[in-house]
């Protein structure tokens, strides 16, 4: 997730480039820069890290004009880095890129072998080569886009710009965001609105496959195959700055719920080709000989992703047969644990920087482990110090309470215990097209469990008030107990505890009377009559029974004071609908309660102290 924005016809534009990218850096601020067109040529500046640099680089260096492009960066193809930043130029061409190229590899070895030279790691280089091999042949911008996004394939919003057409932007958007500003005698383009509203009001929105050309007089748009496309402006009253940043959610946590359709998307893009339907883990080099030698795997991580962890052992082990332990990093690394080289070392770790993962992977490494990590951040300090390194790419994760960093850890881990089964040949032909499938319909899935969000709002004002939460689950559900019961205590201050269900009559039946919301996780899979015999027990003591039911399951509907209905998925995948009710349950009660949600007292997004 990177921020883009562009403007033709803009006095000064610069200071205007830079104000837009401040309202975008939510989108990630790895590093940033613009290309503006004076005197002849593009001046380009480009800073590592947050957009202060760039300001300070610019009072340095200034460049003015009155067409250019900026753009945050969120990593994904290449480190952090001043070379790895965008803009991109070659030639007399410069290109900014949100999104990922899924075929960057095989683009740039055609390019190599041409004769091309490219100076970053980045995935969107290889689209300034194309264009600029286009506009050289005498192609405008816009045919020379078009011609160059024919041969690539994946998410982009592109915003493209040429010193031979100085008064010209194009865009092209598939499946990234992008809208068009309607101003006076300038125009504009943005990832998202804010970047735009101190500007203008009127916005086109982009569709999927669609292109413009923008100059300061008009905006034509197009379809990617050239067709013409007649779409007006429309007017943006109600969104203030803030609100917009949010894409009209009130908080970051609701907007990161509803992003995980999307998130998943982009962590299996290039990943799991739908022809297939087959895994493609570039990014893991291990090879038949390591997996198979492999003995053991041990999977260490603190907090949510620790439960995401919880969730990979029941999948590693399912599909390739291969003893997981799951240990809290604090934990691990004060116990001596036994390390050897035939194990598996896998941190989880959405920041990347959690003090007590890092210092438990480095330990790992130093003993002999082959060590992978499964990271959102892309060249964190974890990621860097893995032999491998699976990025789940769910974007920026701004809320505190981690939802969409969580179930995208789950699907990375699907796809390494996918891989592990294939290398270690152990799966059926048909269990792997099965779970692959599954994994291409997960999107919808969520998408329609988000639907009835509102639903789990009439759950929450129900029960705002209660004192304690009790939340319980078995086999893979129950680490989705144990991350419903932190997600509600960390935002809304309830004291809530997660248990698996068969050990509440080992104790914590005692605490369980007429005030007690109990969340029963009591979907169709292998434990569902012994959920039924729980549910019973909690009822029977008066507990009020909040349950997450299969789609029709009328005999737990008619046990439980609530329910929420989730699609039959396959049960690996289960935790992946189940945690959406989890996470809006949470939401909305500390919603109703009027905590900060976003940022909860006592907590910090990346725990970098021990
Ligand atoms: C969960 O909502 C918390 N933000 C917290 O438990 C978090 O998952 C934990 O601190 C681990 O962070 P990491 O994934 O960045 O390592």
């Amino acid at each position: 997730m990177c921020g883009i924005v562009g403007m033709v016809g803009r006095p000064k534009v610069t200071s205007a480039l830079l104000d837009g990218l401040r309202r975008l850096e939510y989108r990630g601020y790895d590093s940033a820069g613009v290309a503006v067109f004076q005197d002849g040529d593009f001046q380009i500046r480009r800073a590592q890290g947050k957009l202060n640099n760039l300001d300070k680089l610019l009072n340095d260096s200034p460049a003015e004009g009155q067409t250019g492009v900026g753009h945050t960066r969120w990593a994904t193809h290449g480190a952090p880095s001043e070379r790895n930043a965008h803009p991109h130029r070659i030639g007399d061409v410069v290109v900014v890129h949100n999104g990922i190229i899924e075929n960057h590899l095989e683009l740039k070895r055609e390019a190599l072998a041409q004769g091309a030279e490219f100076s970053s790691e980045t995935d969107t280089e290889i689209v300034a080569h194309l264009v600029n091999r286009e506009i050289q042949q005498g192609h405008g911008l816009l045919d020379s886009t078009r011609r160059a996004l024919e041969k690539v394939r994946g998410a982009y919003a592109i915003c493209v710009l040429s010193r031979k057409h100085p008064d010209e932007l194009v865009v092209a958007k598939n499946a990234s965001p992008l809208v068009i500003g309607v101003g006076e005698g300038e125009n504009y383009v943005a990832s998202d609105i804010p970047a735009l509203l101190p500007y203008t009001r009127d916005i086109i929105f982009l569709e999927e496959g669609e292109m413009a050309r923008i100059t300061r007089e008009k905006v034509e748009l197009f379809t990617l195959s050239g067709e013409t496309v007649n779409r007006r402006a429309k007017h943006i009253h109600q969104w203030s700055v803030n609100q917009a940043e949010k894409a009209g959610h009130k908080h970051f946590m609701i907007k990161e719920i509803h992003e995980q359709p999307r998130a998943v998307i982009d962590t299996l893009r290039g990943r799991l080709d739908p022809a297939g339907p087959r895994i493609y883990l570039d990014d893991v080099r291990m090879d038949q000989q390591t997996a198979e030698r492999v003995r053991r795997a041990v999977i260490v991580a603190c907090g949510t992703s620790y439960h995401a962890g919880l969730i990979g052992k029941f999948i590693i082990e399912e599909l390739a047969r291969l003893p997981v332990e799951v240990d809290v990093a604090s934990e691990y690394r004060y116990r001596r644990p036994i390390v050897d080289r035939d194990m598996l070392f896998l941190a989880i770790s959405q920041s990347g920087e959690t003090a007590d993962t890092h210092a438990a992977l480095r330990e790992s490494r130093k003993l002999g482990a082959r060590v992978m990590s499964v990271c959102n951040v892309v060249d964190s300090s974890i990621a860097r110090d893995s032999d491998d390194v699976l990025y789940t790419h769910a974007g920026p994760e701004i809320s505190v309470a981690s939802t969409k960093a969580f179930t995208t850890q789950i699907v990375a881990l699907a796809l390494v215990g996918l891989r592990l089964a294939e290398l270690r040949d152990t799966i059926s032909s048909d269990r792997y097209f099965h779970l692959t499938n599954q994994l291409l319909m997960l999107p919808g899935m969520m998408e329609d469990v988000l639907k009835h969000a509102g639903k789990v709002k009439d759950i929450a004002q129900k029960y705002m008030n209660a004192r304690d939460f009790l939340y319980l689950g078995r086999g893979i559900n129950y680490p989705v107990a144990l991350e419903g019961a932190l997600k509600l205590k960390e935002i809304s201050y309830i004291h809530a505890e997660g248990y698996p269900a068969g050990e509440m009559k080992h104790g914590p039946i005692a605490l369980i009377d007429d005030k007690m919301p109990v969340v029963v996780l009591a979907t169709r899979n292998e434990s569902y009559e012994k959920m039924l015999s729980n549910i019973q027990e909690v009822r029977s003591r008066g507990g009020k029974v909040i349950a997450i039911v299969t789609r029709g399951d009328q005999d737990v509907i008619s046990m439980a004071s609530d329910y929420f209905e989730i699609p039959a998925i396959d049960p690996l995948l289960e935790p992946l609908l189940t945690s959406l009710p989890m996470q809006l349950l949470a939401y909305h009660v500390a919603d109703l309660k009027g905590t900060d949600v976003d940022q909860p007292r006592n907590l910090a997004k990346s725990v970098t102290v021990e």
